[in-house]
């Protein structure tokens, strides 16, 4: 055998050892994540329960004004978190989005009502500079709601000493709009910015973040046909933009 065709051979079996061990990683991921949806689904039905059942208790009259406020935080946390689990299941199912037509201004500002506490804590002010003739786009309302609450709680946590978050909607042309939504935040250092949509990749404390908050928010953007591009510049902010095809 001669020497070239020898390390042919030797390179061809290591690039299918690369390629074997690339696949039995995959398939270790793949089992990681039904096992992950699986763990998902068992909190969802709970945390539906625990949401409706607060929302019996704030039906109360005689609740003091401070035992209001908490339940009303133990609301907002266990909604984010149904928010969260069904987002990821509805991701894992790859249901046939996208459905009916959305409002995208309305579903900002019930996100942002939603998030006001967050706001209120650091405190962050948020300016509204929405475009009201924006025509709807097809999408379905709660995976939208999904989409801003993971990239807002993204600016929130970027901001935690305080700050200023800008949420503009635009008619870029006749066939797109285009969301914005920017932070005065830490900012992303550069060589983060090709992590930032993988799964997994977190730079907060443990038990803060999972890393799954971009990723999800990516696929959900791309089941409307959307698209998600980001602007940072570190320790002055950070701008992500999305664009949607309209009706
Ligand atoms: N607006 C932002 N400003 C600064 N850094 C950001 C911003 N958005 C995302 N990042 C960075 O990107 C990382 C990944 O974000 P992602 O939302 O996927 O995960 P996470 O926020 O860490 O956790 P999770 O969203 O699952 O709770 C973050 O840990 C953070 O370092
Ligand atoms: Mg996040």
């Amino acid at each position: 055998m001669s020497v070239s065709l020898a390390k042919n051979l030797t390179d061809k079996s290591l690039a299918d050892e690369g390629f074997l061990d690339q696949l039995a990683w995959n398939e270790k991921m793949a089992e990681l994540g039904q096992l992950a949806v699986g763990m998902v689904h068992e909190l969802n039905t709970p945390l539906s329960v625990i949401v409706s059942a607060i929302q019996l208790i704030l039906r109360e009259e005689e609740l003091s004004p401070s035992v209001k406020e908490m339940v009303e935080r133990i609301e907002m946390e266990a909604q984010r978190l149904s928010l969260f689990t069904k987002g990821v299941l509805s991701f894992a199912r790859k249901e046939d989005a996208p459905v009916g037509e959305t409002d995208v201004n309305q579903v900002l500002q019930e996100v942002i009502c939603f998030l006001k506490y967050e706001a209120q804590k650091r405190p962050i002010s948020v300016v509204e500079d929405l475009d009201f003739r924006l025509p709807p786009i097809v999408a379905d309302a709660n995976r939208m709601k999904q989409i801003f609450i993971n990239l807002i709680m993204n600016a929130f946590q970027a901001m935690d000493g305080g700050g200023s978050l800008l949420l503009r909607s635009s008619l870029i042309d006749d066939g797109l709009i285009s969301v914005q939504i920017a932070d005065t935040g830490s900012g992303i250092p550069k060589h983060m910015l090709n992590s930032i949509f993988e799964p997994f990749y977190t730079t907060k404390k443990t038990g803060t973040g999972t890393g799954l908050g971009l990723f999800i928010t990516k696929k959900l953007v791309e089941t409307f046909s959307g698209t998600i591009s980001v602007e940072t510049s570190e320790g002055e902010g950070t701008c992500f933009t999305l664009t949607f095809p309209v009706i």
